[in-house]
Formats: C-alpha cells, sequence, structure tokens
C-alpha cells in the first residue's frame, strides 16, 4: 500500500471504473482499483477512508451475479454504490431491484430532494448521466430517497447513521455536470479525507516503500527509452542511488540515434549506472528473411529475454527487477465478456520475471499514463522524453513492411526523421497521438530531372486518439505534408513517392503490422 490515505475502488466491471479512480485522484485522494473478488484482508490490512462500488454490466438477481462480502456492509467505512454498486448495496439490505424496469441511456435531470451530505452545493435540477438497464423497485428500509428523476423516483438513497450511499447515475463522467462536486462530497464531507495527494507526494511515499522493500540489494531496470521505463528509472534512482543498475538493449530496429540518446540522457545527465549492449546483429540475424508480423514480435520478445538475462548475469547479485508497468497493462479482466480475439501480441517482455526469478518492483502498477507524466514532470525529466509518442516494442521492424534487413531500416530512419522534424517544426507533434513512417514494398516509377526512377514507396501515418484504442487521421496541413514529401524525396535516396494514410482505426489498426 502506497498511501496511508487512500479509497477503495471495488470494480464490478464498468467500462468507467478506470474513470472513478481518475476523478478522485485529480480531487487529490490516493485511491486503488480492486476486483469485486477481493479479500476482505485487502481492506482491513490498511482500512481505507471510503469504498465506491462501481458500476457493472451485471444484473443482480442473475445467477454468478458478482456480490461483496456481507461483511463489507458492517465495517463502520463510508460506502458510495454507483449504479450496479447502488442495486448491490438495495438487495444486500431489503431493498428490492426491478431488472424489467425501463432502460435509461444518456442525460436526465436530477431532483435533489436533500442538498445536504452528498449533494452539498449541488443545483437541484443538475444534469446527469444515466447508463443502466436495472433500477431500484424498494428502498431498504434504513434508507431514505436523496433525489429522483422523471423516471427513476429512487435515483439516490442514503443511510446518513452508516454512512451509505448509492447514485443510479454516473457522477464520474463528464457528462454529470456536477459529478465532480458530487465524489468530492463522498470523499471529504462523507469520508472526511485530508487530501493532499499529488505526484511529488507519491514520490514521497514511493521511495520510503521502495527503500523499505529493497533494503541493501541491487535492482536491475530494463530502459527502453519510453516513457515508463525512464520515470521509473528516475525514481528508483532517487530512491535507491547506485544500487539501481539499468540496462538499455539496441534492437536494432529503433529511431535514428535513439540508443545515444538514451544512453546520454540517463548516463550523463541523470549520472544512473547504465550498461549498453549492442544486440543489432543478434536481433537482425535472427528476423532475417521472417515477413509475418507476429513471427517478427515473437522474435524480438524473445531475442530481448535473451539478451538481458545474458547482461544480467553480470549482476547476480540483483534481487529486483523493476517495471513501468501501468495500471492499463495490469487490469486483469473482471469484465464479463469473452476473451477477445487476438489482433496483435503486444507483449514485449513477457515472462522475463518468472525465467530469471526475479522479485518485482512496479511503482506505477495503479497509475495512468498522464499520472506517470506528472511524476516525471515533478522528478525533472526533460519534456522531449516525456512527451514523446508512445513507441512500440518491436519498433522499425513492423514499420518495414514484410520481411527487413539493414538497407531498408536505415532508409525508414532517415524518412522517420524528417518527418517527425518537419511535424515538429509546424507545432503539430503534441496535437498528435503518433505519427511514423512505413517503408512499403512497393516500387512504382517516378522521374528525377530527365531520368527514370523505380524505387520504393512510404506512407506516412499520424493519428489522433486517447488511449490508442480508437485514432482517426490527423489532419495535418497539406502545406507541412507537401514539405515532409519534398524533403523526403529530395533528401533520401531510394524513395519516390509519397503517401499519406487517411484510415482510421477501427477497421484499420494503427501500425501497419
Ligand atoms: P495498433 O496497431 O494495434 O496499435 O492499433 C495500438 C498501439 O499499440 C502500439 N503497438 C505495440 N506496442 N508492442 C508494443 O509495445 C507491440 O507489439 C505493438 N503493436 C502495436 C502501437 O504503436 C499503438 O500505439
Amino acid at each position: 500500500m502506497l498511501h496511508p490515505e487512500w479509497i477503495c475502488i471495488v470494480d464490478f466491471g464498468s467500462q468507467y471504473t478506470q474513470l472513478i479512480a481518475r476523478r478522485v485522484r485529480e480531487l487529490g485522494v490516493y485511491c486503488e482499483i480492486h476486483p469485486f473478488h477481493l479479500s476482505m484482508d485487502a481492506i482491513t490490512a490498511n482500512t481505507p477512508a471510503g469504498i465506491i462500488l462501481s458500476g457493472g454490466p451485471s444484473s443482480v438477481y442473475e445467477e454468478g451475479a458478482p456480490r461483496v462480502p456481507e461483511t463489507m456492509f458492517e465495517l463502520e467505512i463510508p460506502i458510495l454504490g454507483i449504479c450496479y454498486g447502488l442495486q448491490l448495496i438495495a438487495v444486500h439490505h431489503d431493498g428490492a431491484v426491478d431488472p424489467a424496469a425501463r432502460r435509461e441511456y444518456g442525460k436526465a435531470e436530477l431532483n435533489i430532494d436533500s442538498q445536504e451530505d452528498l449533494f452539498k452545493g449541488v443545483s437541484s435540477d443538475s444534469v446527469v448521466w444515466m447508463s443502466h438497464g436495472d433500477s431500484l423497485s424498494r428502498i431498504p428500509s434504513a434508507f431514505e430517497v436523496i433525489a429522483h428523476t422523471a423516471n427513476a423516483p429512487i435515483c439516490a438513497i442514503r443511510n446518513a447513521a452508516k454512512r451509505q450511499y448509492g447514485v443510479q447515475f454516473h457522477p464520474e463522467v463528464v457528462h454529470s455536470e456536477e459529478g465532480k462536486t458530487i465524489l468530492s462530497n463522498f470523499v471529504y464531507e462523507i469520508c472526511g479525507a485530508d487530501g493532499g495527494w499529488n505526484p511529488r507526494s507519491f514520490i514521497e511515499q514511493s521511495i520510503e516503500e521502495i527503500r523499505e522493500t529493497v533494503g541493501d540489494e541491487r535492482v536491475i531496470c530494463a530502459l527502453s527509452g519510453g516513457v515508463d521505463s525512464a520515470v521509473a528509472a528516475v525514481l528508483l534512482h532517487e530512491a535507491i542511488g547506485d544500487q539501481l543498475q539499468c540496462i538499455h538493449i539496441d534492437n536494432g530496429v529503433m529511431r535514428k540515434d535513439e540508443s545515444a540518446q538514451v544512453v546520454q540522457t540517463f548516463r550523463d545527465v541523470f549520472h544512473i549506472p547504465l550498461t549498453f549492449v549492442d544486440a543489432t546483429d543478434m536481433f537482425l540475424d535472427r528476423l532475417a528473411g521472417v515477413s509475418d508480423p507476429e513471427e517478427k514480435r515473437k522474435i524480438i520478445g524473445a531475442t530481448f529475454i535473451d539478451v538481458f538475462e545474458k547482461e544480467a548475469a553480470a549482476f547476480r547479485d540483483a534481487a529486483f527487477l523493476a517495471q513501468g508497468t501501468l495500471y492499463p497493462d495490469v487490469i486483469e479482466s473482471v469484465h464479463f465478456k469473452g476473451p477477445s480475439a487476438t489482433i496483435k501480441s503486444h507483449h514485449n517482455v513477457g515472462g522475463l520475471p518468472e525465467r530469471m526469478n526475479f522479485k518485482l518492483i512496479e511503482p506505477f502498477r495503479e497509475l495512468f499514463k498522464d499520472e506517470v507524466r506528472n511524476v516525471g514532470r515533478e522528478l525533472g525529466i526533460p519534456g522531449h522524453i516525456l512527451d514523446r509518442h508512445p513507441f512500440p516494442g518491436p519498433g522499425l521492424a513492423i514499420r518495414v513492411l514484410g520481411a527487413i534487413n539493414r538497407g531498408q531500416l536505415d532508409l525508414l530512419r532517415d524518412v522517420d526523421e524528417i518527418y517527425l522534424d518537419e511535424i515538429r517544426a509546424a507545432g503539430e507533434y503534441d496535437n498528435i497521438w503518433q505519427a511514423f513512417a512505413v517503408l512499403l514494398p512497393v516500387k512504382s516509377v517516378g522521374v528525377m530531372g530527365d531520368a527514370r526512377t523505380y524505387e520504393f514507396t512510404v506512407a506516412l501515418r499520424a493519428v489522433t486518439s486517447l488511449d490508442g484504442m480508437t485514432a482517426d487521421w490527423a489532419r495535418i496541413p497539406y502545406a507541412v505534408l507537401e514539405r515532409i514529401s519534398n524533403r523526403i524525396i529530395n533528401e533520401v535516396r531510394g524513395v519516390n513517392r509519397v503517401v499519406y494514410d487517411i484510415s482510421s482505426k477501427p477497421p484499420a489498426t494503427i501500425e501497419w503490422e
């Protein structure tokens, strides 16, 4: 547990659970998401200031519908049930839910019956976001109704003495105009939280915890140069100094000069002990002649583990492996849908800790990317590292389509550098989620001077997105595209045609492979 004061969010599989966590932390209170089948020890080991029961797709009377232990309601910890959470509160007491009630999706006007505690300072006709099938049909006897809507006579309930509250709507969603005030009322007024959680307090608490966990052992960390591992390395270095040993592996499929920059930044600027391994030959030898994208990913993942294992052997006394794993990487699915088809396998270093018998340190397991960036800023990491676009583990190997070779990788590096330089110069970089070039296995005819050319085509891809799950193509101004295209064709030998990818995801994906 990273913070003495926390709110426990119990997840029943709602698409909005992560938003609840975000909102609570934005309010300055640390919180963690736990699956509904959490053991009560997780709660009683370090009593949270409050519990929020999330929404979820189930219907409370359905067979196998998720429940929580009855004892949770006897802990004397304030509880807020949201949507499914409200219905759970009802059926765990003597209320009733009507599964055949009218479904309600979208905005509704909340009529507040009691403007105290949960609804303090909330206007009586506040707009809230509804998204539910079932509704409460009977209020539990110790509770009272504190708000209703035109369609939901029981829209919010409370048992003030026990500090248990339930709302049918979703205060965590932006469409609930005063949702933040409602969550703030729960966290501060009802749970009595002190607040004060922010990147600085996170760093201080984490440093304390890392020191306690690590003692005088050594920790190794695979530093890719991406945001998450960079921030993890700097945080660990603050905590344990030179007990940290970073390893950076050049896999031969990085962007131009990327490895040199990583070494320069972390070794020379942050003074972090760093081993640099140029494993280009091994990676490219193993990738030679392989054209299937998934096969390329597997080879890169496995080769990374081989190289890392060999290098880490020099630090035999290291007991821990640090990783910049984020919350979205670890969510176990408590969603009640079947396993979705694997479109692309994104696991780059999976299996490493088990194979090498490391204990794991993952300081950002509960955080989202933007929170890690804020921690990085607080640690003094420069913006050009923190604000960079995501870069896939298999790197340029999935951006040279089909089988790859050194010449093509070098060509793509030159194209990519021009593309990103121009996007930065035009002030477009920060408006774009990801921008990169793809080398197509397509040659076409061109004319240069008076001569015929027959050379490669590159595709430029730039997308806007919030989380990489869906994406739209970025509307880069024509003048900028024109400059990029001219420069690429004039400056990079071997390319005579540039095309711009205007497909959205879905149905296309962001990467071409
Ligand atoms: P797609 O192409 O699936 O990409 O729309 C979504 C996001 O994931 C990144 N990506 C990867 N990241 N290993 C990674 O670490 C991979 O194998 C991989 N494949 C795609 C992609 O760059 C985008 O940000």
